[in-house]
Parts: C-alpha cells; sequence; structure tokens
C-alpha cells in the first residue's frame, strides 16, 4: 500500500519525506487555508520534495471553472493530480481530462455507487472518506471493503485512495483490505512508528550499551 501525506504544511512534508516513508501527498482547501500560504505556491514546493502523486484541489463547482482549474494544476508539475469533487459536473471534468492525460482524484466519496461512477468517468484515484463516516456512527472502513470488491470485480485501474484517516488502526483495516493507498496526516504517520516495547528495549540497550568495557 502507498502512504500518501494528507497536509497543507511543507514542513511536514518535508520531515516525512527524510523519513522516507512518503509515496505521494494530497491536500486539500481546508488544509492548506491552516498555513496562511498560497495554494499555488504551497503545491509548487510540495512537488520539490516528494517525486510521486501530488493531489492539489479545484475551488470551482461549475463544469468551466473546475475544467480551467484543472488545466492551471495539471501545467504547474506532471506529478500535479487534480482533485475533483464528487458531482455531476466533476464527473464530466474527470472524463475530459482523462481525454487530455490528465490524472483525477475524485474526492468527497461516501458511497459504493459514487465511487463506480468515478471509475467508468476515467478517476486515477477515487477518495472515499472514512473518518468523516464515522464521525456519524457509519463504519467507514465498510465502504472501503465496498469499493475494493467492486473495482476487483471489473478492470477498473482507478486506485483506492482511502482518505480522513484518523488513526493508526485506520492505516491497518485499509492495508488488510487491499486498498492502493492510504492517506495519512502526520501527526499519524509518527503514531505509526512509534512502539513503547520499542523505546523500552532501547533504553535497556543504552543503559546496558555503556556497561561494555571500552
Ligand atoms: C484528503 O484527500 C482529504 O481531503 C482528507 O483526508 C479529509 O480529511 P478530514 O475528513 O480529516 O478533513
Amino acid at each position: 500500500m502507498k502512504f500518501f501525506i494528507d497536509t497543507g504544511d511543507v514542513a511536514e512534508v518535508k520531515e516525512a519525506a527524510a523519513q522516507g516513508i512518503i509515496d505521494g501527498i494530497t491536500t486539500n482547501p481546508s488544509l492548506v487555508a491552516k498555513s496562511g500560504k498560497k495554494y499555488r505556491d504551497v503545491v509548487v514546493a510540495m512537488c520539490e520534495l516528494v517525486d510521486g502523486p501530488i493531489s492539489a484541489e479545484v475551488l470551482s463547482t461549475d463544469y468551466d471553472g473546475m475544467l480551467r482549474e484543472g488545466h492551471e494544476w495539471a501545467k504547474v508539475h506532471p506529478n500535479v493530480v487534480v482533485k475533483i469533487p464528487l458531482i455531476a459536473d466533476g464527473l464530466k471534468v474527470v472524463k475530459i481530462l482523462k481525454s487530455e492525460g490528465i490524472r483525477t482524484n475524485v474526492t468527497l466519496c461516501f458511497s459504493p455507487t459514487q465511487a463506480l461512477l468515478a471509475a467508468k468517468a476515467g478517476a486515477a484515484f477515487i477518495s472515499p472518506f472514512i473518518g468523516r463516516l464515522d464521525d456519524i456512527s457509519e463504519t467507514g472502513m465498510d465502504l472501503i471493503e465496498k469499493i475494493v470488491t467492486i473495482y476487483n470485480n471489473y478492470t477498473f485501474d482507478t486506485e483506492v485512495l482511502v482518505a480522513s484517516v484518523r488513526n493508526p488502526t485506520h492505516v491497518v483495516d485499509a492495508a488488510l483490505l487491499g486498498a492502493d493507498v492510504c492517506t495519512i496526516p502526520f501527526g499519524v504517520l509518527q503514531q505509526l512508528i512509534r512502539h513503547p516495547l520499542t523505546d523500552l528495549g532501547l533504553k535497556k540497550f543504552i543503559e546496558d550499551g555503556k556497561k561494555i568495557p571500552v
């Protein structure tokens, strides 16, 4: 399973990239707004740090606006994947961009049928938001299971990108289900690294290392 970092913070990308654990990046307007920086500047800086798919989202919701922004994002860097909301005009834009060789990540997916439509339209990635489903007392991971099964039943090459990840269990469950990608906030990535037995074992090795004659 590929690991993307889900952030609008370039410093987080730099640190995670140095740890060697990042295959790509996802952003969204809410994440970038927190940085206080210009959207384009953030994406350009990210493209210099990670050689992999970097999702940048359109802000328009009408066909012409989304298509124009999609073309603008595609010019920024060949690694930029245009993030398009899962709405009717969004699917039209996905189809056109696909025909032009521009990859899309269809976002705000909350149902298996939406995922099926995004795949039919030609999305490179589908982003089901599992944490937001958990937030309303549904089981987000059930949606991932259904989408993985449906995509595997046919010849879709759309990758399942598990989004709205909130904890390490989401990452493990996504991997067990065979999702292609999990996009993970920086804090959760760091939680994946740590284990109390690692810390305890290391402490003992350091103590014992001091007893070795030099
Ligand atoms: C990433 O592509 C999504 O925009 C992001 O994972 C949403 O996460 P949230 O539900 O925690 O805001």
